[in-house]
Order: C-alpha cells, then structure tokens, then sequence
C-alpha cells in the first residue's frame, strides 16, 4: 500500500472477527518494529506476541480493550537496555516509536489494529512473569475487523493545522 493510503485508511479497530492472521504477515509486523529508530540504537524494546487461548486470557484479566483481536502485541521496554542520562529515560519513546512503525506496517498488510493503553500494569507484568526492569508500554490488538466496524466519531475529529502548527 503507498505510504499516503496506509495514514490515510488506518483507523482504530474495536470489533474484531475470530479469523486468525498469517504468521507471514505477524512476521512482516514484528520485522517493522525493528527497524525503527531508538536512541543511541539501543533497542530497548521487548515485543510479546501474544496468541494462545491462556495468553489471550491472562490480556483480558488485564485489560478490557482487546475487542476479541485474535493476537495480541505487548509492546514493552527494558529500562535497563534504553537510553538514559540523569533521571531521564528514552524507554518509553523508543518503544511508542516501534509501535507506531508496527502499526502502519499492520494497516500496510491489511492487519487491522489499535493502540492501547489501558490495562493493568501489574497484573499484566504479573500473568506473563515479566521481570521487574520490563516496562509494558502498550498493547496492539491486530486481527481482521467485523464488516459493521466503522471508524469512532473521534476518528474524524481532527484539529486543525493552524491550532497546532506555528512558524517561528
Ligand atoms: C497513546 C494511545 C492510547 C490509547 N488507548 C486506548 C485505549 O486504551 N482504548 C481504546 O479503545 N483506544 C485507545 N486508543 C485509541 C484512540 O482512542 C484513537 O487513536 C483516537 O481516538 C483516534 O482515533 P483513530 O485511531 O481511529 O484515528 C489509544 C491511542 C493512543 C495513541
């Protein structure tokens, strides 16, 4: 898909058939996320594909936003891996940048898909027995959405480029 198209016609999935995705296109996904830029490249990103009956479980016990999403991404971040000087920390950044490039390369292959943030921490960290210096980030459901699933009325809701943009 031209780049144009993919910014274009992504939008966020809530409603997700059962189909399951290819592990072709899962690959091409995952292959998207590592080439995105992190500071001093340090890669500090840890992906979780979550896919099993158990492990789609656990999500839910964690979150209520997987929307039946048949896979299930935990985007998350090494602190110990990531960038930092003083108390600053490039963890989180690096990780929304790999997520982002996951997600368009998802719409690019037809793998529809939404960025969450809201889910438990601790039970997450806790159900997948993820060590203390392992930050989740945010999850990505990806699947295929219903045939009634449309865009959200905020999808639509965009400001515009005069209330955010300003030449200096
Ligand atoms: C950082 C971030 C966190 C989000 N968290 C959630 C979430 O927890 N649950 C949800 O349903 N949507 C979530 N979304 C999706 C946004 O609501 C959505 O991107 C926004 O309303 C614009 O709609 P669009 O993605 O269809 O263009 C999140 C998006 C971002 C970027």
């Amino acid at each position: 898909m031209e780049f144009e198209k993919v910014i274009r016609e992504r939008f966020s999935v809530r409603k997700f058939k059962n189909d399951k995705i290819q592990d072709e296109l899962i690959n091409k996904i995952l292959e998207a996320g590592n080439l995105a830029p992190t500071a001093k490249n340090n890669q500090p990103q840890k992906i979780y594909v979550v896919k099993s009956k158990e492990g789609l479980e656990k999500i839910d016990k964690a979150s209520p936003c997987r929307y039946n999403a048949p896979v299930c991404l935990i985007v998350a971040s090494d602190k110990n891996i990531a960038w930092s000087k003083d108390n600053y920390s490039t963890y989180e950044m690096d990780a929304c940048i790999v997520a982002t490039h996951m997600m368009l390369e998802a719409t690019n292959v037809g793998v529809d898909n939404i960025w969450i943030e809201m889910f438990d921490k601790n039970i997450l960290k806790q159900a997948f027995n993820l060590d203390e210096n392992i930050e989740p980030i945010c999850l990505i459901p990806l699947g295929y959405k219903t045939d009634d699933c449309k865009p959200s009325h905020l999808h639509n809701t965009r400001k515009n480029l005069s209330e955010i943009v300003e030449y200096k």
